[in-house]
């Protein structure tokens, strides 16, 4: 038997950064994770953090990586009907601006960080559990059941965090009526590829095109992230390499000889539907969810990590305020102040989306209606503004 403070299940984003910044208020937490440790920081997921991601990061000391591999980005471009046209963030978003840093490195620095000060991570757990949680009385004591190393665990704690991810246990362990679903499947999703190639343009390009929509991003100066729009269910056998590169030509644009899409080796590829998805509240009892447990959003607008860290800042301080004072009030509003924040973010995600892909359901005078609101971005400097502000990141309070 083992005691903490908070236990954790899921070591992604949401898992590491809330337990990394409990630490510094000298709250102790332990994390259950069902994976490896190298699983986990090879996962290719996320590339990009908002500004107030990347600042959070570096305010708690774990920024050191990050500030000297990070790529800072003042803009994006949007494609569409042969011309390329710049957002520019420095003059419309008060000069902040993103950062190119991969998920799997952020998930590296974090473990490290941990690690090094002596926090528990129990990797490839298995068989995990939650119990006892229902009740947010002073005298429940939550526990978190699960198998390592061949051997049945138990840890008993004052409050559990769900970080477990879209797939976790910790939001389908609580009962149906305690919570409202709200969900939007899209007729699409997207092919990504991992390339050797140095990436091709300064900053993303985000195209629109009758074939459907591309991506151009990056992982570093040597490595290039592309998607294109298909199916759902794509079958990744039918797209052997020369077909991805071909597609990506034509959907980015490249005849016009006015650039040039350097191709290499493809690391890595694979398929990723897409969903917008929110689950009210976020919190039940003792237990409470944050990051990709409680809601996801379509990859278009790049803000699925950096919702999970917005969500366990605001997790970590409530706690802080129990913990100091036996306060209870921001634990009480967790669910009110993140919803907020989320359905903004699930707003602004659903509307690039909407904007930038092909929906087989929909007719040509959407198409022009898409064309149209495409323009109007990018020449109304409110509408540009609007765009940039949510890109950079919305406040995180
Ligand atoms: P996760 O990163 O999912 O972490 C949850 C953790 O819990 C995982 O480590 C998992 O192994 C663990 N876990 C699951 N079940 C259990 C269990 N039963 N017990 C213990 N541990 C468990 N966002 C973008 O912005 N851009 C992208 O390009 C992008 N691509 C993505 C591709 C894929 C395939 C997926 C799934 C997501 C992608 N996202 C992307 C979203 C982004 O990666 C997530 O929003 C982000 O990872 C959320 O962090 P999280 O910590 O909440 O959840
Ligand atoms: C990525 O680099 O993986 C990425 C960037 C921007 C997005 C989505 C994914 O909108």
């Amino acid at each position: 038997m083992m005691r903490t403070q908070i236990g954790i299940v899921g070591a992604g984003p949401a898992g590491l950064v809330l337990s990394h910044l409990l630490h510094l208020q000298g709250i102790e937490s332990v994390l259950i994770e069902n994976r490896s440790r190298q699983y986990v920081e090879e996962r290719v997921r996320a590339g990009l953090l908002e500004q107030g991601t990347a600042d959070l990061l570096v305010e708690t000391h774990v920024g050191e990586r990050l500030k000297r591999e990070g790529l800072v980005h003042h803009g994006i471009y949007l494609r569409f009907a042969g011309c390329t046209h710049h957002i520019d963030f420095k003059e419309l978003a008060g000069g902040r601006s993103v950062v190119v840093y991969p998920q799997n490195k952020v998930v590296a620095d974090l473990f490290d960080a941990r690690l090094a000060a002596g926090g528990q991570i129990f990797f490839e757990a298995e068989d995990v559990s939650v119990h006892d949680f229902d009740d947010s009385g002073a005298r429940t004591q939550p526990k978190i059941r699960f198998r390592a190393g061949g051997e049945a665990r138990e840890l008993t704690c004052d409050f559990i965090a769900g970080c477990d991810g879209f797939h976790g246990i910790c939001r389908a362990s609580i009962h149906q009526g305690a919570l409202k679903v709200y969900d939007r499947v899209y007729p699409f999703g997207w092919l990504g590829i991992l390339a050797e190639a140095p990436p091709s343009s300064d900053e993303l390009i985000y195209a629109y095109h009758e074939r459907g929509f591309a991506l151009l991003s990056m992982r570093s100066p040597r490595i290039s992230r592309l998607y294109i729009q298909c199916a759902p269910d794509e079958d990744i056998e039918k797209w052997p390499d020369d077909r991805i590169w071909q597609e990506l030509h034509i959907r980015l644009g490249t005849a016009d000889g006015k650039w040039k899409l350097t191709e290499g080796p493809i690391l890595q590829k694979g398929v990723t539907g897409m969903r917008s998805f929110v689950v009210e509240p976020m919190q039940h009892g003792k237990l409470f969810l944050a990051g990709d447990a409680a809601h996801i959003v379509p990859p278009t607008g790049a803000k699925g990590l950096n919702l999970a860290v917005s969500d366990v800042r605001v997790l970590a301080r409530a706690f802080a305020e129990f913990y100091k004072s036996g306060k209870r009030s921001l634990l009480e509003e967790y669910s009110k102040t993140c919803l907020r924040r989320v359905w903004k973010v699930q707003r602004f995600s659903w509307w690039m989306t909407s904007m930038l892909h092909l929906f087989d359901t929909e007719n040509a005078f959407d198409q022009r209606r898409q064309l149209a609101e495409l323009d109007y971005v990018t020449s109304s400097r409110a509408a540009a503004q609007t765009l940039a502000e949510n890109y950079v990141g919305l406040p995180m309070d």
